[in-house]
């Protein structure tokens, strides 16, 4: 009999990375040589990109890689125009599948730029199109966070909103190897080429214990609607059995750093006091029901739970939250593939026959 199958993979290292590092005992994240802390709320997206592709490309300035990604999102304006018809009847997350997957794995632009510009451009024009809007055409001459609020909105949003929406997409930007970096890596590692890669990390991304569970927390909120009520609703959630979205992690044994970052970014913009009060009630409620619980786990708050709350203030929908998320993600993810394409080799683990025995040749 061959050996145990490592399910989920635990404790299993795949890649070497220059990327990132995520210290689940200490609750730290470090990006290229800077805890999350220092990068958050004080460097730009672009500038963070250039830190993440910095010796896997060309032309890694910060101002370089604005005015590259401000070209490409406006060269890909038409595309999301063809695309939108089609993506009519699917929900935001399958809308940007659809439109990513058109793209090509090669084109003049460079890769790296092309799928980092196409996400926001794709899912801002997505949003509108769910609130029965035109797209709104992208400025090359803006940032990414600014650029995709403008979209989103049609209007010009307030510096406050835009260096939250910064913030957000920093925070969420690379995160070691989680599921949708590993799908694009694997991906990668059979040199399918960018576009390819990033439509499988979206696929990773897209479910609820992964990218999908931001959303599900507003649900949360929502239903049980005032502080006083969040341990007798978290309590019968559990006894169904059911997971509490925006909690638990595989790495971290400790609160996720990126909860404390989009907490603050939260309680900073104009009418998030409320819900972060509630948050805070819900939060503690339900790490105490967990600890009770749940012995064998430590179980904390994860990313999500907060970014639930971020992206509300910003007056995006719920809905769209997992295609906001890759709007942050994807410049990691492209940095991933940069470097997989560039040190790695092709991902191929085994699996362990548990079926029936072959027939015995009478
Ligand atoms: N609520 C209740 N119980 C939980 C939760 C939760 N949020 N998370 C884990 N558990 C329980 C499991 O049911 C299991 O209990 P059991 O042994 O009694 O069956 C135990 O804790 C261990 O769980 P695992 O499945 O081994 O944990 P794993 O590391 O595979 O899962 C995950 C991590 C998927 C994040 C999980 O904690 C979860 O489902 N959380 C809720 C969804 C969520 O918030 N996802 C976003 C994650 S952050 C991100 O990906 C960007």
């Amino acid at each position: 009999m061959s050996p145990a199958a490592h399910s989920g993979l635990d404790d299993v290292i795949a890649a070497d990375t220059v990327l990132s590092h995520v210290d689940g005992a200490a609750g730290r994240l470090i990006i290229r040589g800077h805890d999350l802390e220092e990068l958050a709320g004080r460097w730009s997206y672009e500038a963070v990109a250039a830190l993440l592709w910095d010796g896997f490309v060309p032309g890694i300035t910060e101002a370089e890689i604005r005015a590259g990604l401000g070209e490409a999102r406006a060269a890909l304006f038409d595309t999301a125009i063809a695309l939108l018809p089609q993506a009519k009847t699917l929900t935001p997350v399958e809308a940007l599948r659809l439109m990513l997957a058109a793209l090509p794995d090669a084109s003049p632009v460079p890769a790296h730029l092309l799928v980092t510009a196409a996400v926001p451009v794709f899912a801002a024009a997505i949003v509108r199109q769910g609130r029965g809007l035109a797209p709104v055409a992208p400025d090359a001459t803006l940032g990414q966070a600014a650029d995709f609020l403008r979209m989103v909105r049609g209007t010009t949003p307030e510096p406050a909103h835009i260096r939250a929406l910064d913030t957000y997409l920093v925070t969420v930007v690379d995160h070691g190897l989680n599921a949708s970096t590993f799908a694009a890596r694997v991906v990668a590692a059979t040199r399918a080429g960018m576009a390819s890669s990033v439509v499988a990390g979206l696929c990773a991304l897209k479910g609820p214990l992964h990218g999908g569970a931001p959303g599900p927390v507003l649900d949360m909120f929502d239903a049980i609607g005032t502080p006083a009520a969040a341990r007798a609703w978290l309590a019968e959630a559990l006894d169904r059995g059911e997971r509490l979205m925006g909690f638990g992690h595989r790495i971290y044994k400790v609160r996720d750093p990126r909860a404390d970052v989009l907490k603050a970014a939260a309680a900073g913009l104009k009418g998030g006091d409320n819900r972060v009060r509630l948050a805070e009630a819900v939060e503690a409620a339900a790490l105490d029901l967990l600890a009770a619980r749940k012995q064998a786990k430590p179980l904390q708050t994860n990313v999500e739970f907060y970014t639930a709350l971020v992206l509300e203030a910003l007056g995006l929908p719920r809905e769209a939250f997992t295609a906001v998320f890759a709007a942050g993600r994807v410049a990691g993810w492209a940095a991933h593939v940069l470097e997989q394409e560039a040190t790695g080799r092709l991902i191929r683990p085994q699996s362990r026959y548990v079926g029936p025995a072959p027939r015995q040749a009478a």
